[in-house]
C-alpha cells in the first residue's frame, strides 16, 4: 500500500512531538508539511519545538508553516503547566538549525493540498486548536474542498479535560472547531475525531523508556525524554502518547472503533462552551420534537481503541524497527 500523504497541524507540545516523530519516521506515512499554531505554548516556542523534532528525526526537508498565534476570538491560554516552560518537556535541547518555510501556514496548506493529484489527496491532521484550518476554510475554500480527509485530535463524546465539559484544543478555539466541522459538511470532506474517549489509552511505561534510553539514538533519546517528562510530571507509571494516537489511527484503522455521528460544538454555554456535542441518539424515532435537528457534520468519532497496539506501533517506530 502506498504511503498516506499527510499534513500535521501542531502546537508542539510533548505529545505533538510524539506525533511528529511517528509521522516523520513511519514508512506508511508521507509527511508533506507541518503547520504551527499557538496552543500548548506560544507560537514561537511551537515553531522552535517543531523544527527541533524534525531535525532530530532527520526530516529537514519537510516544510514548516507558521500560522495563527492566537484563537479567532478567545484570548490565548497555554498549557505549559502540562508541557513544560518551553512547551516540550524542558529537555534543554539545542536550538534547531532549520528555519520555517517562507510561506504562511495557510499558503503552505493551500499549496500542498492543491499539488496532490486526485487519487492521492492529502489527509490533514490537526493536533491543536483548529484556528489554521478554520482560516483555510475562509481564505482558500477551494483548497479546503480538495482535502481528502481530516483526522483531528480534539473533543470528546464523554470525557473532557480543559473544563468539566470541553477538551483543550476545542476549548481553546471553539469557533474554529465549529467552522471546520461546518466546512466539512459544506464541502463533503470526510472527518474523524480522535477525542479524549480514546486519547489516554495508548500508554508507554517506565520500562519502555529505559529500553529507549538503552538504544542511544537521537530519536530514541528524544522519545524517552518526552515520555519520562510526563511520567515525572503526573507521577504515573504510564504516560499517554496523546496526539500520536491520532496519527497511528491512520496506520492501524482496525485498532480504533469509530461511530459516524452528528457532532456540533457548543459556543454559547456558560459552563459548556467548547463542548463537542456528539449525538448518540438512535434516530429510528422522529425528529419533530427536536428544534435543532441533526448536526450537519457527520463525524467518525473514535469511541474505542486497542491502546497497547497503538502504543507498540509508536514504540517500534521510534526504536527504528519499522
Ligand atoms: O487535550 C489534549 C490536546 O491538547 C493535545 O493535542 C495536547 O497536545 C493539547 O494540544
Ligand atoms: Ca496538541
Amino acid at each position: 500500500m502506498s504511503a498516506i500523504p499527510v499534513v500535521l497541524d501542531v502546537d508542539t507540545g510533548v505529545d505533538d512531538a510524539c506525533a511528529l516523530l511517528l509521522a516523520a519516521l513511519h514508512p506508511g506515512l508521507d509527511l508533506r508539511a507541518v503547520t504551527c499554531v499557538g496552543g500548548n505554548a506560544p507560537l514561537d516556542d511551537v515553531v522552535r519545538n517543531t523544527l527541533r523534532v524534525l531535525e532530530t528525526a532527520g526530516c529537514g526537508g519537510v516544510p514548516v508553516g507558521v500560522g495563527a498565534a492566537r484563537p479567532l476570538l478567545e484570548e490565548p491560554v497555554d498549557a505549559r503547566h502540562v508541557h513544560g516552560s518551553d512547551g516540550m518537556a524542558d529537555l534543554g535541547l539545542p536550538a534547531p538549525t532549520l528555519t520555517p518555510d517562507a510561506r504562511t501556514a495557510l499558503d503552505l496548506l493551500r499549496d500542498v493540498i492543491e499539488a496532490a493529484p486526485d487519487d492521492e489527496r492529502v489527509t490533514v491532521v490537526p493536533l491543536a486548536p483548529m484556528t489554521n484550518l478554520a482560516l483555510l476554510a475562509r481564505v482558500h475554500p477551494a483548497a479546503f474542498a480538495r482535502i481528502g480527509r481530516i483526522v483531528f485530535m480534539g473533543g470528546g463524546a464523554r470525557i473532557s479535560n480543559a473544563t468539566a465539559a470541553a477538551e483543550f484544543n476545542v476549548f481553546h478555539d471553539p469557533e474554529a472547531a465549529a467552522i471546520v466541522l461546518d466546512a466539512c459538511a459544506t464541502h463533503d470532506v470526510t472527518v474523524a475525531m480522535y477525542g479524549l474517549d480514546v486519547f489516554y489509552d495508548p500508554l508507554v511505561t517506565d520500562a519502555d523508556v529505559e529500553g529507549l534510553r538503552a538504544l542511544g539514538t537521537p530519536v530514541a533519546d528524544l522519545a524517552a525524554g518526552l515520555i519520562s517528562f510526563h511520567h515525572r510530571r503526573f507521577a504515573n507509571a504510564g504516560a499517554t502518547i496523546g496526539d500520536a494516537g491520532a496519527v497511528a489511527m491512520m496506520l492501524l484503522p482496525d485498532a480504533v472503533r469509530t461511530e459516524r455521528r452528528p457532532v456540533r460544538v457548543e459556543l454559547t454555554g456558560t459552563w459548556t462552551r467548547g463542548r463537542t456535542v456528539v449525538d448518540t441518539r438512535d434516530w429510528s424515532g422522529d425528529m419533530h420534537h427536536d428544534p435543532h435537528g441533526l448536526a450537519p457534520a457527520q463525524v467518525d468519532v473514535a469511541l474505542g481503541i486497542d491502546g497497547p497496539r497503538i502504543a507498540e506501533l509508536w514504540l517500534r517506530t521510534v526504536r527504528g524497527e519499522v
